[in-house]
């Protein structure tokens, strides 16, 4: 701390408009920990429990067999306004166990204790083997009606809604991990039909690592941490993944896709949903088609910068578990279009020479377009994240009529597997008649008792055939789920893959060629940094012997920043025909929830018309100035100190802030630059905003900002008179979601 500046009139001064401050935080942004501000005194007035938060959802109110209750979300949660032990006991004290005398030792008949602490030794269950870090909302799924020609299933019949629910997460991370890490993400949905529930397990990248499930315990257990250091946490920049992927090539295809931006997405809001299989519809007149699922962003597919991602994961390691809680609570309520694209159901099961069951092939867009069935918006967040977020449990055989699986080797696998690890996850057969997991239809299944058995089944018969139940329950065709009689050809028990499953370049080279010059930059940045952290050189050796299978550019670039070798390609780099749709760069989307990140300070004239115009647009601002508090009538989110360029989509300056007595100058942490007439913490917003390729604005004084930091007549870069104009400015840049130009600069 710096003994010559006047922190203490800060402090006083900032004391003095807290309370106004409090009085006056606009209550629009998002992020409040209750659902009523809490007093500064502890309470001394018993309470009903209060209610969860306006844009909290629960899972639907049924019985563990169905039945809709007609009961409140809140008759799951605490009731009455007094403390009680699990048995409904009022307790009269919780704050000191039972003990002989007020030094003696405690006493084993204190049942509150033990009951206290017993059950919290038992709160934690096992994470998920993988996806263990994710995030979940509510919402509701509206079907067009345009798939009713290629499949029975009633929830896709126009008109139709079905609750959902929705768990994203990254893979390789542990349940504690940083959301921002370079990873795959998970994009699970929950349909809730009244035909049963239908889970859409997918990815946000359309290509899988292996092509045959038996391998999926050697990719996890080469990108999870190292056996014997459990390093590195929720990374694949190390010497296990690098090894295998270079040595299973047909792993080559999803690992250029993790390089990619697609690795670092901007928001969970923000990304594609792919099924990844090959699955099967069945229409009424039992005729099949094969399809491909996919999840199309409303705002589009964006990425975060490399550098960025890195930052989040130190600065705000929740980032897009916020995101998407914050967007929601605001009102920006994410949207996706559900779609398909058609293949014939051939007895080959190729389409255009791409096999439909190889789970490391996609089929680009231009020669099978995605036809939109319906449109999924998620609108409300969880009210307990272990109650639904930990305990949602999705399968891909959990599948409704009018839709099967296919073949593919890999959804096999996965048939088995998810039943497999829920049983131990959640601790016994019946997490079904969990509240999340509750179907909204009835259920009439002979499974009984067990572990944790919610239901109380009528009845003396659980078996078939039976006399004493009445003969219940009756199997019907009527809706009910029939397998597709598919043909299986004759043939011969073999563990071997079909020929068309050794093309293990031809699509990554499809890729690299799709994308356009800065995300071919990426992606060059990032196979150098993720090999560069590899220390044995046979690895990245052999790694770079892939690329240069793949392209030879990319080889090369990649082996200069390694300083090794690049090596010829061994087969004939084949010539592919690129899928512009790969490209995040080129069209202009909504921007519905962005962060805008707006510097003022006292004298700044327009701040609260700027923050109302941002609202207006469907945006959240986030005011930042010298202190915490009040400056002029607006209450400010971030003080110098704690704010961090990474955190808003865009940055919007009015005004010139001098040091603050908090700024360290040269010696500060955050300081980009040296002792100037400008506070160093603006310096460095402005400075990483400008090489993170985001928009920026500037009103009134703001401009020198701007002009001290050498950025004024960049690309991307507006001024104006005033700061809504600013804004309006900012806004007209920010669908492009980055100036790309200046990543080529
Ligand atoms: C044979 C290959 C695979 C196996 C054995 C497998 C296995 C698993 C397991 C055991 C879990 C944890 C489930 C739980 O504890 O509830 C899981 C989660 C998940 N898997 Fe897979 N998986 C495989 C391939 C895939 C593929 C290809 C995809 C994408 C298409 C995928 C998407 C997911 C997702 C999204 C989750 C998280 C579900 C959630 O949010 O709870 N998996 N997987």
């Amino acid at each position: 701390m710096d003994p010559t500046k006047p922190v203490k009139a800060v402090k006083d001064a900032v004391e003095s408009v807290a309370e106004k401050a409090a009085e006056m935080l606009d209550p629009q942004v998002p992020g409040s920990p209750g659902s009523a501000p809490a007093p500064l005194a502890e309470p001394t007035q018993a309470q009903p429990p209060l209610p969860p938060k306006a844009h909290q959802g629960a899972p639907d109110t049924r019985s563990p067999t169905g039945a809709p209750t007609g009961a409140a979300p809140t008759a799951m949660a605490q009731q009455g306004e007094y403390l009680t032990t699990a048995q409904g006991v009022r307790v009269r004290d919780t704050d000191h166990s039972l003990k002989a005398g007020d030094r003696g030792p405690t006493l084993l008949q204190d049942h509150h204790l033990r009951e206290k602490i017993t059950h919290f030794d038992h709160e934690r269950i096992p994470e998920r083997v993988v996806h263990a870090r994710g995030t979940a909302a509510h919402g509701v799924f509206e079907a067009y009606g345009s798939a009713e020609p290629i499949t029975t299933a009633g929830f896709l019949k126009a008109g139709v809604e079905t609750a959902v629910f929705v768990r994203f997460s990254t893979v390789l991370g542990s349940r504690g991990s940083a959301d921002t890490v370079r990873d795959t993400r998970g994009f699970a949905t929950k349909f809730y039909t009244g035909e049963g529930t239908f889970d859409l397990v997918g990815n946000n990248i359309p290509v899988f690592f292996i092509q045959d499930g038996i391998k999926f315990p050697d990719v996890i257990h080469a990108g999870k941490p190292h056996p014997d250091t459990e390093i590195p946490q929720a990374q694949s920049a190390h010497d296990t993944f690098w090894d295998f992927v270079s040595l299973h090539t047909e792993a080559q295809h999803h690992a250029m896709w993790n390089m990619s931006d697609r690795g670092i997405p901007r928001s969970y809001r923000m990304m594609e949903g792919f099924g990844v299989h090959t699955f099967r519809l069945v229409n009424e007149d039992g005729k099949s088609v094969l399809v491909k699922w996919h999840w199309k962003p409303v705002l589009g597919v964006h990425s975060l910068a490399w550098e960025e991602a890195q930052m989040i994961s130190g600065v705000d390691p929740d980032y897009h578990r916020r995101d998407l809680y914050d967007a929601i609570e605001s009102g920006a309520y994410p949207q996706w279009e559900l779609g398909v694209q058609v293949f014939p159901d051939t007895p080959d099961q190729m389409f255009e020479g791409i096999d439909l069951l190889d789970p490391t092939k996609f089929v680009p867009e231009e020669i099978a377009p995605v036809q939109a069935i319906g449109k999924m918006t998620l609108n409300r967040n969880p009210t307990n994240f272990f109650a639904e977020v930990e305990q949602v449990a999705f399968h891909v055989g959990h599948l409704v009529p009018g839709i099967d699986v296919t073949n593919d080797p890999l959804l096999q696998t996965r048939l088995f597997s998810y039943l497999d690890t829920q049983l131990t996850r959640l601790g016994g057969p019946n997490f079904a008649q969990i509240p999340i997991n509750r179907p909204h239809c009835p259920v009439n299944d002979m499974l009984r008792d067990g572990f944790h058995q919610d239901a109380v089944h009528a009845g003396v018969a659980p078996y078939k055939p039976n006399t004493l139940d009445g003969g219940n329950p009756f199997p019907t065709p009527e809706r009910s789920y029939t397998d597709m009689p598919v043909a299986v050809t004759e043939s011969r028990k073999i563990r071997a893959n079909p020929l068309s499953f050794e093309d293990h370049f031809s699509q990554v080279r499809l890729f690299w060629q799709s994308m356009s010059t800065p995300e071919q930059e990426h992606i060059i940045r990032a196979y150098t940094f993720e090999l560069g952290k590899c220390y044995e050189s046979s690895i990245k050796k052999r790694q770079l012997q892939c690329l240069a299978e793949i392209d030879p550019v990319l080889c090369q670039e990649v082996a200069t920043g390694l300083g090794m070798p690049a090596p010829a390609p061994q087969t004939e780099v084949l010539q592919v025909v690129p899928s512009p749709a790969l490209s995040q760069v080129g069209s202009i989307w909504p921007t519905d929830g962005r962060m805008v990140g707006i510097v003022v300070d006292d004298a700044t004239q327009d701040a609260r018309a700027v923050q109302e115009a941002v609202f207006a647009a469907g945006m959240v601002p986030m005011l930042i100035a010298a202190h915490g508090g009040m400056v002029g009538n607006v209450a400010v989110q971030r003080s110098f100190a704690t704010a961090r360029s990474v955190e808003f989509d865009v940055l919007l300056v009015g005004s010139f802030p001098v040091p603050a007595p908090d700024a360290l100058a040269l010696r500060d942490e955050k300081s980009g630059a040296g002792d100037g007439p400008m506070d160093p913490r603006v310096e460095l917003l402005v400075q990483e905003s400008w090489r993170h390729a985001k928009v920026i604005g500037a009103w009134g004084p703001g401009a020198e900002v701007l002009a001290a930091v050498g950025v004024l007549d960049g690309q991307g870069v507006v001024t104006a008179e005033s700061g809504v104009e600013a804004f309006e400015q900012v806004r007209a840049l920010m669908g492009a979601h980055r100036v790309w130009e200046r990543f080529l600069m």
